[in-house]
């Protein structure tokens, strides 16, 4: 039988990183080689599928002939609120029946995308009641890359257009993403999500073994 986390094992894995930069792809991967370990893993993601969070993803997509009209601040705000309701209704219910959860998206990423047009501590406080994840994989990669990554993705899923989808935008936010990991927070990982699918699946997984997972 396969070692169930221990009391100081992670449980709340959060994957953070521009777009493009393969968190959604990596989430998959890394949750089945965890379900392998014997582990049981919710996969889940922010904005989350709750109402506060699809209302937020409807207010992201760029319809051709709408302007953008959503307010940063509203926005901002709605992230935080939808991410509250999504730590009641999913997340602590998934930890407290003993799963280890794996969260694409989190408190990060409403730091660096909304502090673009918010004030920074202002969307601190806002995140300020969301617990912290017991680890955070930072994904680095250059932001020329993963907008390519994302064009393709785009061309061929024929998926929404987004408000943070401009390359300018995206250099803001990778260089917001260093920022975070030169803080060397508590728990907060760079990944070098440069390299293939798998060998960014094999970091990760070594990572949470060495963890304790
Ligand atoms: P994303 O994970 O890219 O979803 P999809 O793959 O379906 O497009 O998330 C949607 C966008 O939401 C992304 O551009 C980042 C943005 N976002 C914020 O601005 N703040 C937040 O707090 C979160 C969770 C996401």
């Amino acid at each position: 039988m396969n070692e169930q986390p221990t009391a100081q094992a992670p449980r709340f894995v959060v994957f953070e990183g521009i777009d493009g930069s393969g968190t959604t792809t990596q989430q998959a991967r890394v949750a089945e080689r965890l379900r392998a370990r014997g582990h049981r893993v919710h996969e889940t993601r922010e904005p989350s599928t709750g109402q506060i969070g699809e209302l937020a993803r409807a207010l992201l997509a760029v319809v051709p002939g709408r302007p953008v009209t959503v307010d940063p601040a509203a926005l901002a705000l709605l992230f935080a609120a939808d991410r509250l309701e999504h730590l009641t209704r999913e997340v602590e219910p998934a930890l407290a029946r003993g799963e280890i959860v794996i969260c694409d998206r989190y408190v990060i990423s409403s730091w660096v995308y909304q502090s673009l047009e918010c004030d920074g501590a202002w969307v601190r406080t806002l995140n300020a009641r969301a617990r912290w994840p017991d680890l955070t994989f930072v994904f680095d990669l250059d932001p020329t890359l993963a907008l390519a990554r994302v064009a393709q993705r785009r061309a061929s899923t024929g998926q929404v257009v987004e408000r943070f989808d401009v390359p300018q935008t995206q250099r803001d936010l990778a260089r917001g993403y260093a920022e975070v990991l030169a803080d060397q927070l508590d728990g907060v990982e760079r990944v070098d999500a440069s390299l293939s699918i798998d060998a960014v699946t094999e970091a990760i997984v070594g990572r949470c073994i060495a963890h304790g997972l």
